[in-house]
């Protein structure tokens, strides 16, 4: 089954064996059958936080549930609970439509409702995290459908339980956001406010800042449809206060970000940058012209062309820098 259209990078890779997935009764049929239960298992929603290194022997399931509703409130929150297989976007733009404000500054992102616990998706100062309830999942070890709430997720910087303990095993059936009844514009990341005055808004609502965080990203970042990539390509490295003093000794334009526990996060996309790698090609994959940071798919690349650009790009970072960059998406 081919994959090429089902991965954002647009790399050129088949399944063994497909299923869209629309319905728990489904799973628990996979879970049931012997022969399926036994494959390696791809859970795959937008397909756009994913490299594929080679051609899949196993079995993915394309999760495609639909539906978005308000399922309650208490006396802070409006809780929305949305299906995995819906569009992430299309959900930011329901809640708005809803008069609903706390997804704006996670406008555009690309990839399904599903994806966005896995790496708990961040923008322009807010996580997915901090508008995050609960979600359900189906468990393949036990058959049984869990219901996790923040704590039992372990959220962090791109980064939680999904990645790790329960990485194939649980599939994310839906999640439920707690959106704020007492909104407030965060508008803490410098580009928003720049655009907002540009366009002459001073007391923006959730619309505003969405509007103003879509004429950004469409200038910053490709769109995946026209030219293939999976966002930004690594995470933002995060180093410890001494380390970042040293390199802002040695590099006074360095950018770096304080984090609550005195670390400092730096921006890869400028390390990238300053080694030269911007609008740079290696055979059918570059880094974007327009943000370092994200990786490009010139037009049938292979994941051995990305890997192999990833690798180039991690050495001299390493070695201009002495700082190790972690690749956002997951190998295949
Ligand atoms: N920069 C350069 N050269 C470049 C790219 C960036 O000098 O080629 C500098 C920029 O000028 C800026 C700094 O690096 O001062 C940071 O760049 P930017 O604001 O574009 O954000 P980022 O740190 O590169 C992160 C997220 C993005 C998110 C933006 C906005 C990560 C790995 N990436 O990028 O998320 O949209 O902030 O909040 O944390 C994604 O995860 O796929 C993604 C796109």
């Amino acid at each position: 089954f081919p994959l090429r259209a089902l991965n954002t990078l647009g790399i050129e890779a088949a399944a063994h064996a497909f299923l869209s997935v629309v319905s728990i009764t489904q799973l628990q049929q996979v879970k049931a059958d012997l022969r399926l239960s036994a494959l390696p298992r791809l859970i795959l929603g937008g397909g756009s936080n994913l490299v594929m290194t080679q051609n899949f022997l196993g079995l993915v399931l394309h999760i495609c549930n639909q539906g978005i509703q308000i399922v309650g409130e208490d006396a802070d929150s409006i809780f929305v609970r949305a299906a995995a297989g819906e569009n992430w976007h299309k959900l930011v733009k329901w809640t708005l439509a809803q008069g609903l404000g706390g997804l704006e500054n996670l406008s555009l992102i690309p990839g399904n409702v599903g994806a966005a616990p896995i790496q708990n998706i961040g923008a322009y100062g807010v996580e997915m995290q901090d508008r995050f309830h609960s979600l359900t999942a189906f468990d393949f070890a036990s058959g049984e459908v869990l219901t996790l709430g923040h704590q039992d997720c372990g959220f962090a910087y791109r980064d939680s339980i999904f990645k790790h303990h329960l990485r194939d095993r649980a599939i994310v059936l839906d999640v439920t956001f707690a959106l704020p009844k007492r909104w407030q514009a965060d508008v803490r990341y410098g580009d928003i406010a720049q655009e907002l005055a540009a366009v002459g808004i001073t007391k923006p609502d959730a619309r505003d800042i969405s509007s103003a965080i879509i004429a950004i990203r469409t200038r910053k970042l490709p769109d995946p449809a026209v030219i293939g990539n999976a966002g930004s390509f690594f995470k933002n490295p995060i180093v410890p206060a001494h380390q970042r003093d040293a390199l802002l000794a040695q590099h006074p334009a360095l950018i770096s970000y304080q984090q609550q526990d005195g670390q400092f996060k730096l921006a890869a996309g400028w390390l990238i940058d300053q080694c030269g790698w911007k609008g740079k090609a290696l055979g059918p994959v570059a880094m974007y012209q327009h943000q370092a940071l994200v990786l490009v798919n010139l037009g049938g690349a292979s994941g051995q062309d990305v890997v192999r650009l990833s690798q180039a790009v991690q050495a001299d970072v390493l070695a201009r820098f002495g700082v190790v960059l972690e690749p956002e998406p997951v190998f295949v």
